[in-house]
């Protein structure tokens, strides 16, 4: 028999999958461990930009939730696992005064909706655990963060190509004629993508239910497509046409939109949503927000409500004005310091990711641009002795797609650092190329 120390835990298929930490979760705690404030750059990192959250404007929102309990009531106790009656009321007429999405109040009507345990985050693994395993199609590049989840709760994923507007319809039919229909779990779509910021277009978003629709007719079993708008709110280039939410073609019940407050007002509030018929997924994700912590944090969502009645709509000009400045003057420079060795920059209209593909030069953790920027050549003029030298944390393609040009991609996350930061983090990005060019 063995000694008691000498015996392990018996662990969940999950947790086996889990053990090695995410390289997402390496690289930030290995970086936080020994990050030189002012020196070192991490663009890694998806933070949103502090000097957007509405810091006054919560506090106000706490005092007025904590004054008024004939409305918010026992805003300090436990709430209902659909979330509260107050916040989902706001985030319905948020869409009707706004036109989100350009439904219409019949279609807006016709939907339910529930806040999540926490973020659009636990709406996604709640999809995850309702659903049968099987094979999840999204577009590639491709959510890092919640894919990896998906291989972990052991779903296959299958990453289809995707072009300037989006994960591509025809390659999604061309992939599916390589797999067993009966073993599609569902899409998974995100509206405006991460890593590449691009925007899935509205005849596309159409178009992909058609397909699921198409799929659930062959196989008998109806197909869900989750489309993830968690970037929806932060589209600041004022040309793009404003996006068309796919629950106009929800007519089975299989689409469900899923948003965010995170982007827009603060991600410590920890609210994501979903809208969707009312349906069997519908009920599974209510009832692993009760198993998992009875409800969202109702203090918190009574303070959201009160933002989206009285705050929203001026609150997000701000935001995104404060962005589509960012955003153009990052992209000027690096179009001015790295143009010799790009082939393309994908982003700078929503959100805050730039997506670059090289021309040349590799990205991948194994590569000499990479170690360069970490610092870990083995040559100490490039590392630094004495001398302090900058590092800088980018997001390397390889996480977060399958293509071949992955290898040459690198996510810039523009959120949380100013534009002078830039202009450092670009000189550094254009050395590390011309080293690897001299190499
Ligand atoms: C595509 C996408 N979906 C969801 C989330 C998470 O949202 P939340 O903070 O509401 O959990 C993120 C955050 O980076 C994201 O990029």
């Amino acid at each position: 028999m063995k000694r008691m120390n000498e015996l392990n835990f018996s662990l969940s298929q999950l947790a086996k999958n889990s053990k090695e930490p995410s390289f997402i979760n390496k690289m930030t705690s290995e970086f936080a461990l020994d990050f030189r404030e002012g020196l070192d750059i991490n663009i890694g990192v998806g933070y949103v930009n502090d000097h957007t959250m509405p810091v006054k404007e919560i506090a106000a929102s706490y005092q007025y939730v904590m004054e008024h309990d004939n409305i918010y009531r026992n805003a300090l106790n436990y709430g209902g696992a659909e979330g509260s009656p107050n916040l989902r009321a706001s985030i319905r007429n948020y869409y009707k005064r706004n036109q989100i999405g350009n439904l219409t109040p019949e279609e807006l009507e016709l939907h339910k909706i529930v806040v999540g345990v926490s973020g659009a985050t636990s709406i996604l693994d709640g999809f995850a655990d309702a659903m049968e395993k099987g094979i999840v199609i999204t577009g590639d590049p491709f959510y890092y963060s919640y894919t990896e989840n998906l291989t972990k709760k052991g779903f296959e994923l299958l990453p289809v190509k995707s072009d300037t507007d989006g994960i591509i319809p025809d390659e999604i039919e061309k992939a599916l004629n390589e797999v067993d229909l009966n073993k599609i779990s569902y899409f998974y779509i995100v509206t405006i993508n991460n890593p590449d910021s691009i925007i899935l277009s509205n005849e596309r978003r159409k178009r992909i239910v058609e397909i699921a629709n198409e799929i659930s007719d062959k196989t008998g079993k109806l197909i869900p497509v989750i489309f993830d708008k968690a970037y929806e709110d932060t589209i600041h280039n004022p040309e793009v046409v404003k996006p068309d939410s796919p629950l106009k073609y929800n007519e089975r019940g299989n689409v469900f939109e899923i948003g965010t407050f995170s982007k827009v007002l603060a991600p410590a509030l920890r609210i994501g949503f979903m809208l969707s018929k009312n349906n069997q997924i519908r009920h599974q994700i209510v009832q692993r927000i009760s198993d998992i912590g009875f409800s969202n944090s109702l203090i918190n969502q009574e303070i959201t409500s009160r933002l989206l009645d009285e705050y929203m709509d001026e609150h997000k000009i701000k935001v995104n004005k404060a962005y589509r400045s960012k955003a153009l003057s990052i992209s000027t420079i690096l179009k001015d310091e790295l143009s010799d060795y790009v082939e393309e920059i994908r982003g700078g209209d929503a959100g805050f990711y730039f997506y670059i593909t090289f021309k040349d030069v590799e990205t991948d953790q194994e590569s000499d641009f990479f170690q360069f920027l970490s610092r870990k050549t083995g040559n100490p003029e490039i590392d630094g002795e004495k001398e302090k030298k900058p590092r800088l944390v980018y997001i390397p393609g390889t996480i977060c797609s399958r293509q071949a040009q992955a290898k040459r991609q690198i996510r810039l996350s523009y959120g949380f650092e100013e534009p002078e930061v830039f202009e450092r983090a670009a000189k550094l990005i254009r050395e590390a190329c011309e080293y690897c060019h001299k190499l």
